[in-house]
């Protein structure tokens, strides 16, 4: 990693405002956030009707987000339909390659009725699905509201948690379309990169969510401590019958340097993953994702900004195309709007939907994003969507319609 990579990663102490012109510490942001009243006028909601989600209900709501999809493909126009949410920039976890960074984050997280806004306005632009990320989002005393106000606008509702709250949070967000919790590996490495005891905690939340039939996903953040895991989460999710996702480390935080795989060790990863996914374990990381971290031209933990000329000709049978800053956006906890996360860093400097709206913010990360590849595997999971792959879609609506019917 270059040297000024791991200065944007420091500067995440000053939240997802790193590398803005505006802001080159939290002092200056304070001081800033102080004298600039609030641009955007944001109205009172009134409490959300109760809302009840059942399979069907589920499956009509993947449906209409599908629809979207088509729609905006047919449309010939880039607007978004699919926004990550950062809820709220607390975690009572330190884990030790995340990059959120949370215990030094100090910004006031969003009113309940400003995420109501937020979530109004990206409807009203053509978004179906969300995705409520942290910090640790069930830790937002309004969590259960926030998700009635969602769903009852007849979009699809991911939520991605640490389990560690959802024995006291269960009845809150039973209604979702999609529970996502985070489980990196056995014991030994799980509890290496999410800290001590958060292996025996998570199992509980999981066998839990099980329990109640929720419609559970497990993703697995894979690095140099849980590398060689790959057979126990798969072993796992197969005796669990959960869906089983992985991700890569990216740009972890310079205290976690060890964390972070060689370009061999990677591969050998990935490898893993793809032979147990032949054998027809629940991993639900697509075969093309997979394919195309594996063959990625550029080395891992150096190269994470790939503009359109630099996607070498050999490996363009293998690259997805990315929509990530088209039809699919970040939104940070302050405000700020991201193509995603990898581009949180500092690479990007973003605007403020509470300042210009999110119109404009989306509409400026459109014309400045000029990323377009990276090895990261859910990105590509969803870039093939995005993309309309018609193998993606099949591969979607089988995995809808198993959670369906409880079929794994
Ligand atoms: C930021 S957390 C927020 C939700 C919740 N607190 C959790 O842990 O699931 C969402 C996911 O991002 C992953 N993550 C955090 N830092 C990462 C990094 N540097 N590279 C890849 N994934 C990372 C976590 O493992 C987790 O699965
Ligand atoms: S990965 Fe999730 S649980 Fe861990 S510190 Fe980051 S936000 Fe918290």
């Amino acid at each position: 990693m270059k040297d000024h990579e791991l200065e944007f990663i420091q500067l995440r102490k000053v939240s997802s405002l790193d590398g803005s012109d505006l802001f080159n510490s939290l002092e200056e942001k304070d001081e800033f956030t102080k004298t600039k009243k609030p641009l955007i006028p944001i109205p009172t909601y009134p409490p959300s009707k109760p809302f009840k989600n059942t399979s069907w209900k589920r499956l009509l709501a993947r449906g209409t987000y599908f629809n979207a999809l088509i729609k905006q493909r047919m449309s010939g126009r880039d607007y978004p339909v699919i926004a990550i949410i950062v809820a709220n920039n607390k975690c009572n976890w330190n884990c030790s390659y995340c990059f959120g960074d949370y215990p030094n984050r100090k910004d006031i997280d969003y009113t309940t009725d400003e995420l109501k806004y937020l979530v109004d306005r990206l409807h009203a632009m053509g978004v179906r699905y969300i995705n409520l990320h942290g910090g640790e989002t069930l830790l937002r005393p309004d969590i259960g509201e926030i998700s009635r106000f969602i769903k009852n606008k007849g979009m699809y509702l991911c939520i991605i948690t640490n389990g560690s709250l959802l024995p006291k949070k269960l009845d809150e967000v039973k209604d979702v379309d999609n529970l996502t919790i985070s489980l990196d590996g056995a014991l030994e490495g799980n509890d290496r990169n999410r800290g001590k005891g958060t292996f025996a905690i998570t199992l509980k939340a999981i066998d839990l969510a099980l329990q109640a039939n929720l419609p559970l996903r497990v993703s697995a953040t894979l690095t140099k401590h849980t590398m060689h895991d790959v057979s126990f989460l798969s072993e796992l999710a197969k005796e669990k019958r959960f869906r089983l996702y992985f991700s890569l480390l990216f740009k972890p935080l310079k205290k976690a340097q060890d964390a972070q795989m060689t370009n061999e060790e990677i591969r050998s990863v990935l490898s893993e993953i793809r032979k147990y996914k032949a054998l027809g374990y629940p991993i639900f990381t697509s075969e093309p994702a997979l394919k195309a971290a594996y063959e990625w031209p550029y080395d891992f933990n150096e190269k994470h900004h790939v503009e359109e000329a630099e996607i070498p000709q050999s490996y363009r049978k293998f690259h997805v195309p990315c929509y990530y800053g088209r039809t699919k956006f970040t939104i940070e906890a302050d405000g700020y709007v991201y193509p995603c996360f990898l581009t949180t860093d500092g690479s990007f400097q973003p605007k403020n939907w509470k300042e210009v709206g999110i119109e404009e913010a989306v509409s400026h990360v459109q014309s400045k994003n000029t990323c377009r590849a990276c090895p990261a595997l859910s990105q590509n999971d969803h870039n093939l969507l995005l993309g309309m792959n018609f193998r993606q879609i099949a591969y979607v609506i089988q995995d809808q319609i198993k959670e369906t019917f409880h079929l794994s």
